[in-house]
């Protein structure tokens, strides 16, 4: 029999592509999202591609009630991926008790009810906004975790020590959390992708708004950081690969091959690139001008990071495979297949 997955989230940007890789590697699916931040077609673009809809139950996990009404319908359930939460990191400095509400309650209430229902096994996502500006780079598990920056950022160190914190109070739960570093791309049928409401905060959904003339001009924040051109580095990791590695994530729980009941994995490249050859990637592999102009240093920006990948290709056998050029492309190819742009 099929093993049945719990995406929250499952409709937004990473929940997606999981869903997809889950449904191709035998899994069954059912997705919870309260759409706060998706939309509902986005089931189709998985149908799509997979040949089969994941179940889907549209709520909200703050909602302890149908939290429970869920856990009590679904009791099949071998494992959780929890991807529901606010993540935009301006927002959550203007309003961030609706941050720590959100991201901390609907956790608290899977952790409760994992327990309840014995669900053993949970991937959270979290991120390298945890380890702040490191010291020495490549990042490594075992750097220090920072003060956060941001409420955002908050949220996601507190929810790794609820985790840990829950684990060693019940040896029987399992989890998982993965840092990503800075996921981009989308699925290379370009039927699920990013869909940023509004003006895109993040790089590479502005540099496709760019090319697509949605916007005027892509502003590089800074180019007077110590870097070789200037420019702010980060470790860009495909949406797909990082996809894979929850899938990857569950297996090794599933089969019981934990050291511990709490984990955490780096997930990126291993590589660092700089905004300004994020441009020029794209400009390359794409054929299309990016009308872009230099401004000055975007607060709360780190000037480097970039992620060790050892432990996760290691203990989790995984790796990231595809290259910045395909992904750039396929985030393109997105970008077209939204706005009808033909060649
Ligand atoms: N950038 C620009 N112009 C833009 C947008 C971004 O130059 O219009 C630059 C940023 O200054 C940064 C780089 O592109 O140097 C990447 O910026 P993103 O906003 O895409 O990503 P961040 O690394 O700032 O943010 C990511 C996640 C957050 C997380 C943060 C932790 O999106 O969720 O890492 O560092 F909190």
């Amino acid at each position: 029999m099929k093993q049945l997955v719990l995406v929250t989230g499952g409709t937004g940007y990473i929940g997606s592509h999981t869903a997809v890789e889950l449904q191709q590697s035998g899994y069954d699916v059912v997705i919870v999202d309260n759409l706060s931040n998706s939309n509902i077609e986005v089931l189709d673009g998985i149908e799509k591609i997979t040949g089969i809809r994941p179940a889907f139950e549209q709520f909200d996990l703050c909602d302890t009630d149908k939290v429970t009404s869920f856990f009590k319908s679904y009791s099949g359930l071998q494992a959780i991926i929890h991807f529901a939460a606010f993540k935009a990191v301006g927002e959550s400095v203007e309003k961030p008790l609706m941050y720590y509400r959100n991201n901390l309650v609907s956790l608290m209430n899977l952790l409760q009810h994992m327990d309840q229902y014995q669900v053993p096994h949970l991937v959270f996502s979290s991120s390298c906004t945890v380890y702040g500006q490191p010291e020495e780079l490549p990042v490594t598990e075992k750097a220090p975790i920072l003060p956060a920056e941001s409420p955002y950022g908050n949220t996601k160190q507190i929810s790794e020590e609820i985790i840990r914190d829950t684990l060693k109070a019940r040896p029987n739960l399992h989890s998982i959390a993965l840092r990503y570093f800075n996921p981009i791309g989308a699925h290379p049928s370009a039927l699920i992708g990013e869909l940023p409401r509004g003006i895109p905060n993040n790089l590479v959904p502005f540099v496709t708004q760019t090319a697509a003339g949605l916007r005027e001009e892509l502003k590089v924040f800074g180019n007077d950081y110590p870097t070789p051109d200037g420019s702010a580095i980060r470790d860009y990791i495909n949406v797909v690969d990082l996809a894979r590695a929850h899938v990857v994530a569950i297996e090794h729980m599933l089969n019981n091959k934990q050291h511990r009941n709490f984990e955490f994995f780096n997930l990126g490249t291993g590589k660092g690139t700089s905004v300004l050859e994020i441009v020029k990637t794209f400009e390359k592999v794409t054929g299309v001008p990016l009308k872009y102009r230099i401004v000055g240093r975007r607060s709360g920006d780190i000037i480097q990071v970039w992620a060790d990948t050892r432990l996760a290709n290691e203990e989790l056998g995984w790796k990231a495979e595809r290259s910045l050029e395909e992904t750039l492309l396929s985030a393109w190819n997105w970008e077209k297949h939204l706005r009808n742009i033909t060649d």
